[in-house]
């Protein structure tokens, strides 16, 4: 049986956009205690409220994460005029035995697969540098490849159609009851 936040999420990720993608802002904390925000692409919703998403093990938000796992989800649902923020842990998943993470590898697209091949993100662009289109399925998932998980111990939605707006509040730590809050 689904946690009911779960299903509502799910719910409303599938009805806003049946094909997706589904994206989220994904803030992460720096050495520094810095945050930083950036839009990634949810793969998966699990049964158990984690959230699946793909990056370069060579980005910032990977190294922030490596040193910092502390995390936070922002989904906003524009049909529904509600947003999810989940808070949790990030999981990162890079075992190059992981047949999980083969299967995700398999199920990118060449053009998103490539991205995996080209230059060190961030770096400073150079003339000769070469940014492969496409990369087939054939081609083993490489390093740079690595599967997030937010392992989510809090939730809050935000609808804000109803007046008042309705805010509601989920943690793991309390069974993951419903717990309506003042918006
Ligand atoms: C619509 C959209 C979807 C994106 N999806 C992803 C994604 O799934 N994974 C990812 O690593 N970056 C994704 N990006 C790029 C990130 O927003 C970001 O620019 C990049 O990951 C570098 O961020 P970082 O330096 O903080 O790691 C996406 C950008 C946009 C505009």
């Amino acid at each position: 049986m689904l946690y009911e936040w779960v299903n509502a999420l799910k719910e409303d990720l599938a009805t806003n956009a049946p094909n997706g993608p589904w994206v989220a802002a994904l803030a992460t904390v720096d050495e520094l205690g810095r945050p930083h925000a950036r839009s990634v692409v949810c793969r998966r919703v699990g049964e158990d409220g984690s959230i699946f998403f793909f990056s370069d093990a060579r980005s910032q938000k990977n190294q922030q994460l490596r040193h910092r796992p502390d995390a936070e989800a922002v989904f906003w649902i524009s049909g529904r005029r509600t947003q999810y923020r989940l808070t949790g842990r990030v999981e990162i998943q890079s075992d190059p035995d992981s047949a999980e993470r083969a299967a995700f590898w398999f199920q990118l697209s060449d053009a998103s697969r490539a991205l995996f091949f080209w230059p060190e993100p961030g770096k400073p662009l150079e003339a000769d540098a070469s940014f492969p289109a496409a990369i087939p399925e054939t081609s083993a998932a490489p390093p740079t490849f690595e599967v997030l998980i937010l392992r989510t111990h809090q939730v809050e939605r935000l609808e804000i159609s109803p007046q008042p707006h309705r805010r509601t509040r989920w943690r793991a730590d309390r069974a993951w009851t419903r717990e309506p809050l003042n918006p």
